[in-house]
């Protein structure tokens, strides 16, 4: 069985590569920037998928499923450069979708965002939930969605929560655990936004990418599924649980809260958990310590 990976020489991407390898799968992978972390079983086309030559990967290649995980994935180049989060976001995902057609791709899988709940109504947030936009990445996630539905294509959405984790890049926008971990691991000072009761639900990127594989393999399609642990954790709790690791011992400071930022946040996963036969299990700690012992192992 051929896998194209888009994106895959990003963070979760190359996670599910590994994944894929390792059950079996024949995988290549296109993204527009070089795999830091290369799995040598796999082929990599440095390439950007709004590149019309892409189609010659198809043609060579042929795919019998297509798990899309390349994007702009940061909120806060969305709202700065909003154009490049919709070439990269909608007509990237577009001229994709198009190739699986004419290619008779069996499934597609994409990657969304827990950014469509915006302000939950509700918690936990199920796939029922109305969507609403508080960036324009909300809203490019959303019309990949739509498009995806449209095509007539078998699919899985991923709707995905906080995904951290090993090869995370702390830099730029990064996710809240690759950010404490460095800081903590360099003994810096480093801030909270608001009190910290600010609450999140951390999914581990290898529970990820099991799910990714699993969306290959199992019956379920046509649907949209959180990916997510169903479980809450505060930034004070998580400052807590790796300043323990890292025998951190400074005090965070306290920054004005961000403009926007959602108060609570856990998504309800058991519409994924019964589609997948999968829930993700890793423990918070138990993933962490993985994470930290990473980053020591792999300065950024
Ligand atoms: N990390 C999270 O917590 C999180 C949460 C919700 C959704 N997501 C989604 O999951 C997916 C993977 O996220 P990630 O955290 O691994 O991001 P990442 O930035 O590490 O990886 C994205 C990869 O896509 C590639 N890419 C982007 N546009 C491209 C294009 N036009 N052509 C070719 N390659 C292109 C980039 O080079 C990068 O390697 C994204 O779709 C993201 O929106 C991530």
């Amino acid at each position: 069985m051929n896998v194209l990976v888009t994106g895959g020489a990003g963070f979760i991407g190359s996670h599910t590569v590994d994944k894929l390898t390792d059950a079996g799968f024949n995988v290549i992978v296109i993204d527009r920037n070089k795999p830091k972390y290369a799995n040598d079983s796999a082929v990599y086309y440095q390439s950007d998928l709004n590149d019309p030559d892409i189609e010659e990967i198809f043609e060579k290649h042929s795919f019998d499923y297509v798990i899309h995980l390349a994007a702009q994935a940061s909120v806060a180049v969305s709202v700065e450069d909003p154009v490049h989060d919709a070439l990269d976001n909608v007509m990237a995902s577009v001229r994709l979708i198009e190739l699986c057609k004419k290619y008779h791709v069996k499934k597609i899988v994409v990657s969304s965002s827990a950014a469509l709940y915006a302000t939950p109504q509700y918690l936990p947030v199920d796939e029922k939930h109305p969507v609403s936009f508080l960036s324009p990445y909300a809203v490019s996630k959303h019309t990949m969605e739509e498009y995806v539905k449209l095509s007539g294509l078998d699919y899985i959405i991923f709707r995905y929560a906080n995904v951290y984790g090993p090869r995370q890049d702390p830099h730029g926008e990064a996710g809240v655990v690759s950010i404490f971990i460095e800081k903590m691991i360099k003994n810096l000072p480093l801030e909270i936004h608001g009190d910290g009761k600010q609450t999140r639900d951390f999914v581990f990127v290898k529970d990820v990418a099991e799910m990714n594989c699993r969306a290959l393999t199992e019956q379920g399609k046509n649907t949209t599924l959180n990916v997510s642990t169903n479980s809450e954790t505060s930034i004070n709790d998580l400052f807590a649980l790796i300043a323990k690791h890292t025998n951190y011992g400074l005090a965070p400071r306290q920054a004005p809260e961000r403009k926007g930022d959602i108060k609570h946040s856990v998504l309800n996963n058991r519409l994924a958990t019964e589609t997948l036969n999968f829930t993700p299990l890793t423990p918070l700690e138990e993933g962490l310590t993985e994470t930290i012992s990473f980053f020591q192992k792999h300065p950024f």
